[in-house]
């Protein structure tokens, strides 16, 4: 037993969600549709047919669920707006019944000393923009700021933390290379640094209002998803794919935001790949690099990398690590999830030193962190899951790392988009037939941990 792992005064001990996810009522009060609803119901592309048309009904339910967060003893709500609820068609007007649930919502957690955490845009975008050239297309960027307008506009009163964008790579990479995400485009790479680019300048676009729009005291940042990278072996070639996809995964995104450059070895390899980046305009780099008050990360995994000449589109791939030794003292295989992702705890104090620097020591919020485990109630391994990462996330703050706040993957188990309902990260248990909430073991250990603003043992 080491000293009791105690978190700074004021911790935000959170839960999250994304608007698509767990809201379901996907017609109602004037919802317009969303690329998630179209790309959902097109047969074969999500496993065993779901879709997020009824998810945890968490739209309507959405008191019962404000007591149940708070009797987790978390003083953080993560959730995302739903974009086509306050903007049905992208162009607007803004409609009142989507702005009001979430005002209602708000209200809800600050009544239960519950602060919102609120992403702007989670995934799913107002399916007549998507018809337009979604993300594609630069007018994209100018319809995301007039939304996020309304948002400042509605919420900017009460709540203090905003995030714009939720883990740009993911959308590019699931979207136009891997056709497994909305919109569904595969092998599109210069689809994919389209879109990465205009969701930065989406981003930047709406820091610059959000500075304008007076809301004093208030906080607003991104969400990339970040994976510490480390070479499968000492070989040189393996060195240097690593750091390739390091520039592919994660410099790509903090770069421009906190240099206001994107990366030149990466910014290359695309040229080679694609031709030169015109869409880049003058400017767009500043408006990227418009400072932001933290930094959100979303960390699931590291990646151990390869490298793979001739593959395509890029010389590299990720390996399951068995048996190899990765720098940074790392030797032998890892656990996984049931997802398969392997199980990392100290590559999370690994990432957070580097981002501490590599981008100058901003503030930092874990704003996505969980796992896949398929036990209803008794979910020991997720118990474990969250003990280990906590330990990892106290032992950078030990190191000097600014970190306000860790919001868990997720409140409870809900739509997980291409892999459906089969995949569970809830800390609570959905019956998905009767929608019932049970909270499970890691919920009540999650409870005592937030309660007690430390570590506690399992
Ligand atoms: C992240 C997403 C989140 C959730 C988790 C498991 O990539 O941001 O919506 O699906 O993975």
């Amino acid at each position: 037993m080491g000293a009791v792992k105690t978190f700074p005064d004021g911790f935000l001990w959170g839960v999250a969600t994304s608007a698509y996810q767990v809201e379901g009522a996907v017609d109602v009060d004037g919802r317009g549709p969303s690329n998630w609803d179209t790309y959902s119901h097109t047969p074969g592309k999500i496993d065993n047919g779901d879709t997020g048309d009824v998810a945890c009904d968490h739209y309507r339910r959405w008191r019962q669920d404000a007591d149940l967060i708070a009797s987790l003893n978390v003083n953080a709500y993560r959730f995302s707006i739903a974009w086509p609820r306050i903007d049905p068609t992208g162009r607007g007007p803004a409609e009142p019944r989507g702005i009001d649930h979430y005002s209602r919502l708000i209200d809800a957690l600050l009544e239960r000393g519950i602060d919102p955490v609120v992403t702007l845009y989670h995934w799913d975008l107002p399916q007549e923009l998507e018809d337009e050239g979604g993300w594609r297309n630069r007018d994209t960027v100018e319809r995301f700021v007039e939304y996020a307008k309304v948002c400042y506009e509605a919420f900017g009163d009460r709540v203090k933390w905003w995030l714009t964008i939720n883990e740009p790579w993911i959308v590019g990479l699931l979207g136009y290379l891997h056709g497994l995400h909305a919109p569904g485009y595969k092998g599109d790479v210069l689809g994919e640094v389209t879109v990465f680019h205009h969701l930065l300048l989406a981003h930047g676009r709406a820091v610059q209002e959000f500075r304008t729009a007076g809301t004093a005291g208030s906080r607003i940042g991104f969400a990339p998803n970040l994976s510490p990278h480390y070479p499968a072996s000492d070989d040189p070639a393996d060195v240097e794919a690593t750091h390739a996809s390091d520039g592919y995964v994660n410099r790509w995104f903090l770069d421009p935001v906190y240099k206001g450059t994107y990366p030149e070895d990466m910014r290359r390899r695309y040229e080679e790949l694609v031709g030169p980046l015109a869409f880049i305009r003058d400017g767009d780099l500043e408006t990227i690099r418009e400072p932001i008050d933290y930094l959100g990360i979303n960390y699931y995994s590291f990646r151990v990398m390869q490298a793979a000449p001739g593959d395509r589109p890029w010389p590299w791939r990720v390996i399951v690590p068995e048996n190899v030794a990765v720098t940074g003292g790392f030797t032998g295989g890892v656990a996984s999830t049931e997802a398969g992702t392997p199980i990392v705890p100290w590559a999370l104090t690994d990432l957070l030193l580097r981002v501490r620097d590599d981008y100058g020591a901003p503030p930092v919020m874990i704003t996505e962190n969980g796992a896949v485990f398929p036990e209803p109630l008794h979910d020991e391994r997720r118990v474990r899951f969250i003990h280990d990462h906590l330990v990892a996330l106290h032992d950078a703050i030990q190191q000097g790392v600014p970190v306000v706040g860790y919001c868990h993957w997720s409140l409870m188990d809900n739509f997980e988009w291409k892999l459906g309902y089969a995949q569970r990260f809830g800390l609570v248990h959905v019956d998905f037939e009767t929608l019932e909430r049970t909270v499970k073991d890691s919920g009540r250990y999650y409870a005592r941990i937030a309660a007690a603003n430390a570590v506690v043992e399992p």
